[in-house]
This record gives C-alpha cells, structure tokens and sequence, in this order.
C-alpha cells in the first residue's frame, strides 16, 4: 500500500527543512507528489513527520528489466522492486538492492529509470516507466561543500592539527546511514542533493581545490562517505591519477559500520592513505542512542564491523595508512566508565593510535543537551591516557587539547 507523510502541526516548527531540503518533490504530505519516501520524516529535526498508509485503488504498468508489472501509482522504484522480487539491506551483501540513507542521499540504490540514472528510495514510480537495476554505467553521488580546513578530521596526524592555517581540503557527500539525533552534519547530509557527480568530476573539483588551497591532503566526509562502494573506489582511483606526487595524501572519513576487509583491502588498493573511523561507543545501547539505528541487529552489526575494521587496518596496514579513531563525548550519551572501557579495548589493539575525542553538541534534535563544558574534556583526556594510550585528542570550547596536556 502507498504511504504519505503526515506533519503534526503541533510539533512543526515550519523550519521548511523538509519541504526545501529533504523532498524530492518539494512538496511534503499535502501533495499528489508525496511518494510516501519517509526522508522527510527522517530529516525533520522536530519529529513532526509521521508516515501514514493510505487506501489508493489505482494501479500503473511500468517495466523492470523488460518485465511489464502492475504497481499502485505513488510509491517508490524501491517499493516497486520489492513488489517484483528485489532484496532490500541495510547492510552490504544481505541483499541486491542496497538501501542504506533512504534519504536520496549516497544513490546506493540507483538504478537506471528511463536511461537515467535515479536513486530509487526518492523517485516516484509513473506510467510507462522504464527501470533497469542493472545498469552498466558510471556511478553518481551528491558530494558538495569543497573546502579549505584549519583542522582537519579524525584520520588528521596531530601534528599537523597543531599547525596554523589550512591543511587539508575537504568535501562531503550526503547520505548517512546512521539517524544520530544530535548530528552535527545534518545539514551536509541532506543538502545539494540535486547535482550527484561522477567520481572524476567530484575528483576534478577537489584538485581543484587542492590548488587553491595549497594543501597536499584532501579529506573526504559526509554524511557517510563510504555508503557507495563503486563510486567511492572509482573517486580515489581518479583523484589519485590526477594527483600523483609523492606528497598527495587521500584521507577517508568514515563511521566504519560496513568497512569489511575486503572493503578496506579495495579502498587502499584505490589509494587511500589515511583514514579516520568514528567508533560512537563500545556497548550496543549506547551506539544505538547515539546513531539513532533502532535496529538491534543491524546496529549490532554496524557496531562490530567498525571495531574490526580499527583492527584490520592496525594489523595489515600500519606502515602504510594513517588511522585516527573519533570517539564521541558527552554526559547525556555516553558515560565515563564506557570511555575509559572504549580507550582500554583500544589499547588493547595499538596503544600508539591517535584517538579524537569530539565533544559532541546538538544541532539537529536533543537540543536540550548542552555542550560538555571544558574540565570535562580534560576529564575524559586523562581517563584515556591513564589507560595507556599515547596519543589522545581532545576537542573542548577551547580548541584542542593534545597528548601534551
Ligand atoms: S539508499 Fe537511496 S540514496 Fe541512499
């Protein structure tokens, strides 16, 4: 059955996030358009979204691999292929159609619709469609924002966070599939959804950038970068291919959650040199309330593959690629015991590892949480390093503070 979003009235805040952000159409709920998508309810900050099933006798033809089907008109190319047969995941290999943001962001479940590549999560289904999922064409993404950065990312060497100036640039792709309420990088996550790139213009535009910047790093974030597979692998082939000088280092930012070996094996082969993985917390409770993955399964999944992926890079290829592990902190989330817990299983891997705590702050939903205040960082500074670790970050109101304290 078709769905439509619904805004509760009482909790809209009439920001416009939904209408001029997270829709496709442009036009939440009261509209014809309203595929029943549920981005829009997910993007809302204040929850005031709900999806609701509506009774809709019509029906449409389109064709899927050459196969005419019936489907009922508004819903989406994901709810049609699943109709005729497709397997949804939100984890990497446990089905054929991979659909991990549901938001139109990382365009993991493209598929060609009328010869033109379209994410099928946001793209409504019309008469006469044509949708073939197995396109043999170059990937696309919305990646956005190019940028100069003064401190770069989890996966930065310390000592070059301590310098002045930019030192990386960096860009953003949307999509995520985590749902964490206080995310800091919302807005990156759903924004410029409209232009996705193929991975030579996006590794165009951040050479590009590179050369104004004067920096020889370029980090690339999100959202969730590493969501697209092909797309991904194919950017850092192509940025390394433009920028082959000895100095040019490709750094992945990442929350690890399907970074399986033979993923991490691919993105090295690709070039990647450094990586920064955000671990969110070491028990499954507390991950799932941070992330906002309700999904226990999944989250636990999520949750292991992140830690294993920390191990296997420690393990295969710490000669060759930097890693920085991002931890996040704060009161309402995560609790001190759990940190020093996080920082003993991490030196149980490397004791040398930088680890970035990031003092987490609400932008999107949990407004109510404040801001660790400064003692607490160095709190959680000294709880780290008292487990043995050699080199803890901490971010505080104050800037940085480093394993120098
Ligand atoms: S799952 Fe459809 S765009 Fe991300």
């Amino acid at each position: 059955m078709p769905y439509i979003a619904e805004k509760n009235l009482d909790k809209c805040r009439h920001c416009g996030f939904c209408d001029e952000v997270a829709c496709s159409s442009k036009y939440v709920g009261y509209s014809e358009e309203c595929t029943g998508c549920g981005a829009c309810s997910l993007a809302c900050p204040y929850e005031a979204i709900q999806m609701i099933e509506i009774r809709n006798g019509k029906n449409i033809s389109i064709t899927v691999d050459g196969a005419i089907i019936s489907v009922p008109e508004r819903i989406t190319v994901r709810k049609a292929l699943e109709m005729c047969g497709h397997k949804v995941c939100e984890f990497p290999g446990e089905g054929d159609l991979f659909v991990p943001c549901k938001t139109g962001g990382c365009w993991s479940c493209a598929v060609l619709v009328n010869g033109e590549l379209r994410p099928g999560c946001v793209t409504a289904v019309k008469e006469g469609m044509n949708i073939n999922t197995r396109p043999e064409v170059t990937p696309k993404r919305p990646v956005h924002g190019w940028m100069g950065h003064a401190v770069g990312g989890v996966g930065t060497p310390w000592k070059l966070k301590k310098s002045c100036g930019f030192i990386e640039t960096a860009c953003f792709t949307c999509g995520c599939n985590f749902q964490c309420p206080q995310c800091q990088n919302w807005t990156s996550t759903y924004n410029g959804k409209e232009i996705a790139l193929t991975p030579r213009e996006a590794a165009l535009l951040m050479s590009d950038a590179r050369r104004s910047y004067r920096v020889d790093r370029m980090a690339i974030s999100g959202g969730e970068c590493t969501l697209n597979r092909k797309w991904l692998i194919e950017y850092l082939r192509e940025l390394k291919k433009q920028n082959p000088d000895k100095n040019a280092r490709f750094h992945v930012d990442t929350n690890g959650s399907i970074l399986t070996p033979d993923y991490l094996d691919e993105l090295v082969e690709a070039g990647m040199t450094d990586i920064g993985i955000d671990l969110k917390s070491l028990e499954l409770d507390t991950f799932a309330h941070i992330t906002g993955v309700k999904n226990k399964e999944l989250a636990k999944k999520y949750l292991e593959t992140a830690w294993n992926a920390v191990k296997y890079i420690v393990d295969n290829y710490s000669e060759k690629i930097f890693i920085g592990i991002g931890i996040p902190y704060n009161k309402y989330l995560i609790s001190c015991e759990e940190i020093e817990n996080v920082g003993e299983k991490i030196r149980t891997i490397d004791e040398q590892v930088q680890v970035c705590v990031l003092d987490y702050r609400p932008a999107f939903r949990r407004l109510y949480i404040q801001r660790p205040e400064y003692e607490e960082m160095v709190n959680v500074w000294k709880i780290l390093s008292g487990t043995g670790l050699k080199t803890v970050i901490c971010q505080t109101v104050k800037g940085h503070i480093g394993p120098e304290l």
